[in-house]
């Protein structure tokens, strides 16, 4: 009989450390809770919380949110007096809510413009939209938005700047200036530029110099947004890792803003004649349709944690892993750069259950404890 009950005893005690362990590490968020946020772009139905299913899952596994695009100028700000705040307004108050790290995504960007703003021909009239842009949307979510990108892909491929309608109007300096209107208007938040490829040499050069600029200048910096949208054919893990050095060696948190992970074959790979429109929704652009080979699910897999393996050892360097889409359903991966393809990039597949790549990277954060 005592042995029995001191047999009930152990298992109570290893059942309930057990369980503890399940607690901490059956999320990303918790599991990784002492290293970095783990994020995720969320879209219109995800914030107004539509998908019941995913609305759990969201608040379960993220830490953080970005807006995927209703932040963007063309969404937020459509004509010169015109704001829609409504959608952006519920996804802060969704991230207040759930007691996440609000991403501000993003404020000044060649892309997604209103169409008012792409025919602004003078200096002046843009200088203005940018002044009134920053003041009027990062004051808005002043103290709500922990963080904004301020400047998202103002850098070409050889680290030059980006021919956009800022540039040719207002010279280089564009970027100190919406980094000095945001730290007004929004003193709290922290201020990050964010680009794509920026772990590859010359671009790194180009985001480094222009951070060193911005800082020379005397203006707040906080961080640099690596996107982090990489091919599991092509995973730059080397220059990834130069990049996070260098980037914190400037004394700013280095972010992966973007991650997702294509498994399909990019246009710009093919060398030659092989490249051409043909190829859209071809068999061979899109060879996946029907769902992902075991073979390619595992390679996303070991992509991912290897990722995550670079991601921690650099853990004092990185504030935030943010994903670029929940599920490989939402990802815009299904129609860029080819529309209406079969993508599998995210962590999450179609029906929201874990992939093997979540498996691999939670996996990381326990042996990481
Ligand atoms: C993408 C969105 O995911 C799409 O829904 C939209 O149609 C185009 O923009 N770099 C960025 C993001 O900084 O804002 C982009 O998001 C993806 C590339």
């Amino acid at each position: 009989m005592k042995n029995l009950s001191m047999g009930f005893v152990v298992f109570l005690l290893l059942g309930c450390a057990g369980n503890k362990k399940i607690a901490n590490n059956s999320f990303l968020k918790t599991a990784f809770q002492n290293d970095f946020l783990i994020g995720t772009a969320l879209n219109v139905p995800q914030i107004e919380n539509k998908e019941s299913k995913a609305a759990s899952l969201i608040s379960n596994e993220f830490s953080s949110i970005t807006a995927e695009n209703i932040m963007k100028c063309e969404i937020i700000h459509p004509g010169w007096e015109q704001y829609n705040f409504n959608r952006a307004d519920e996804f802060v108050e969704y991230g207040q809510q759930h007691h996440m790290f609000i991403v501000g995504h993003n404020l000044i960007w060649h892309s997604q413009l209103s169409p008012f703003v792409q025919k602004i021909t003078t200096s002046d009239s843009l200088m203005l939209f940018m002044t009134n842009h920053i003041n009027t949307i990062a004051g808005r979510y002043k103290g709500k938005v922990n963080g904004w990108d301020v400047v998202n892909e103002a850098l070409n491929e050889d680290g030059t700047m980006r021919k956009s309608l800022f540039l040719e109007k207002l010279g280089d300096g564009y970027v100190i200036k919406a980094f000095e209107l945001a730290s007004k208007a929004a003193p709290d938040a922290e201020l990050y530029y964010n680009d794509y490829n920026i772990e590859q040499p010359k671009k790194r050069a180009g985001a480094i110099a222009l951070i060193k600029s911005i800082q020379a200048a005397g203006v707040k910096i906080n961080g640099v947004g690596i996107q982090g949208h990489w091919s599991i054919n092509n995973l730059p893990l080397n220059e990834l890792e130069n990049a996070i050095l260098e980037f914190s060696a400037l004394g700013i948190k280095v972010m992966i803003t973007e991650l997702d992970l294509t498994v399909l074959p990019n246009p710009w790979d093919l060398k030659g004649a092989d490249v051409n429109q043909n190829f859209e929704n071809s068999a061979f652009m899109n060879p996946y349709p029907n769902g992902l080979p075991d073979s390619i699910d595992t390679k996303l897999a070991d992509s991912y944690e290897s990722l995550f393996k670079l991601f921690l050892r650099h853990k004092d360097k990185i504030s935030r892993v943010t994903f670029w889409g929940v599920d490989d359903g939402h990802s815009w991966l299904n129609n860029w750069p080819i529309k209406n393809r079969t993508n599998y990039p995210s962590l999450f597949d179609r029906s929201l259950n874990k992939k093997t790549a979540y498996k691999k990277v939670i996996k990381l954060a326990s042996k990481n404890k």
